[in-house]
């Protein structure tokens, strides 16, 4: 749950792009206000086919600014004030349209000409068809605006309005809070989630960056091993943790080598990103990655790979289905804890439990001779594996911390900002 302190007293300043999830942005609004958060709202015209005007200022207590030649508007409250009048501009949904346009700096609307000119960290949520989100263009565009600072929460894999399934969903209401909170939260000691905006003093080059000069390798997403040319055993991990802590240990300064097996979602900015299959490909990626001050191992490494793969497709030949022999797989995160002269300072495991949690966790800590052990909580009935929610509890030397149950990308900032702070000590 997000923390109501931390957002208490605060203003965001909430731009509704056109698309059918801006119906969850009423509730977004509603959640918010509960927390404390002062919201005033932009709504594009493609916005206000989707959602009403009343309804969102009904929601918000406060005038719904849709036109940038409004002369009521304009003498109310001019768009350049607006856009300065609070303490993070949130976009949701955030459409490829507007996305585009912001990456391309157009002013032609009164949502594009407020996020060009206010000098306010932006955090966006995307919604749209998953073939508009993985165009692309749309990839560029978003990479882009994270190379400047912006925010992003999402998008999530689903079903989406129009029956196709992937990514592309808008986080849920929740899970942009937590990233609004996050971002409060992280912003107490650090400016490096700033736009960079021309006008903006701090820009994201300019903000603190105290893992700069620090190597770290971070594991991520699924293995697959072969069975034979054409067929592979492979695990539910969509990579989502390993990527958002690849992206948040960069955002802090490090050098990231992100060592990723198949998943389907957009390189991490400024990593260095290794594409691997094989549990083997990925111990001599993160082998040829060494020396590293940091190793985070958050991949779902398969334990097992078929012995004797054939290297040609098995037939049905009448003789009964084959027989799978396994043979076990390195331990990627044992190897490199055991590494001797080259280990890093410090190396981070994931352990998903579903009893016993912190018990199983702390063992495994041990057996590996890692440092730290980040223990999922899969017993909830939780969506940890695929979800966009992790509940973590952190076992270090000197106990354990057990985290409330928040975004993916929050776990990752406050992962990355625990890294840190153990460099600064
Ligand atoms: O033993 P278990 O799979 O539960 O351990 C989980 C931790 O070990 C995770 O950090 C995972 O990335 C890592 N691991 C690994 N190589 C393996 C198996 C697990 O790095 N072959």
């Amino acid at each position: 749950m997000a923390d109501h302190a931390i957002l208490s007293g605060k203003r965001v300043l909430l731009v509704i792009a056109g698309g059918i999830a801006a119906y969850k942005c009423l509730d977004l609004i509603r959640r918010l206000r509960e927390r404390g958060v002062s919201v005033r709202a932009v709504l594009t015209a493609a916005g206000a086919r989707f959602v009403t005007p009343l309804s969102v200022q009904a929601l918000t207590e406060n005038t719904v600014y849709q036109d940038l030649w409004s002369l009521t508007d304009e003498s109310e409250m001019g768009h350049i004030q607006l856009s300065r009048a609070a303490d993070l501009v949130v976009v949701a949904p955030a459409t490829a349209d507007l996305l585009a346009r912001m990456a391309a700096g157009m002013a032609d609307d009164l949502a594009a000409t407020v996020l060009l000119a206010t000098d306010k960290p932006v955090l966006v949520a995307p919604a749209m068809n998953v073939r508009m989100w993985l165009h692309p263009a749309t990839q560029a565009n978003m990479e882009l605006l994270e190379r400047r600072g912006v925010l992003r929460v999402g998008p999530n894999d689903g079903v989406m309005a129009c029956n196709e399934f992937g990514p592309g969903r808008m986080a849920e209401p929740m899970e942009i809070i937590d990233a609004i909170a996050a971002h409060f939260a992280a912003d107490k000691s650090t400016a490096h989630f700033a736009a960079d905006k021309s006008a903006a003093p701090a820009t994201a080059d300019a903000a603190p960056k105290p893992l700069a000069g620090k190597r770290a390798i971070v594991t991520s997403g699924p293995t697959h091993e072969p069975i034979d040319p054409v067929r592979y055993i492979a695990n539910r991990s969509s990579g989502k943790q390993g990527h958002a802590i690849a992206k948040a240990l960069a955002q802090l300064g490090a050098a990231v080598t992100l060592v990723s097996g198949p998943t389907r979602l957009a390189d991490p900015p400024g990593c260095t990103v290794v594409a691997i299959e094989t549990a083997r490909e990925m111990l001599a990626a993160c082998e040829a990655a060494l020396p590293a001050d940091i190793a985070v191992c958050a991949a779902a490494v398969a334990d097992w790979r078929v012995a004797g793969l054939s290297d040609r497709k098995l037939k049905k030949d009448g003789g009964g289905p084959p027989t799978l022999a396994l043979t076990e797989n390195p331990d990627i995160l044992a190897t490199l804890s055991q590494a001797g002269e080259r280990r890093p300072a410090l190396v981070v495991g994931f352990a998903a439990e579903t009893g016993d949690v912190i018990a199983y966790a702390t063992a495994k800590r041990a057996r590996k001779g890692c440092d730290w052990i980040v223990a999922n909580d899969v017993s909830l009935g939780t969506t940890t594996f695929g979800g966009a929610d992790n509940t973590v509890h952190l076992i270090r030397e000197g106990g354990v911390e057990s985290w409330p149950t928040m975004g993916k990308d929050a776990v990752a900032a406050r992962l990355a900002d625990a890294i840190a702070e153990r460099f600064r000590e």
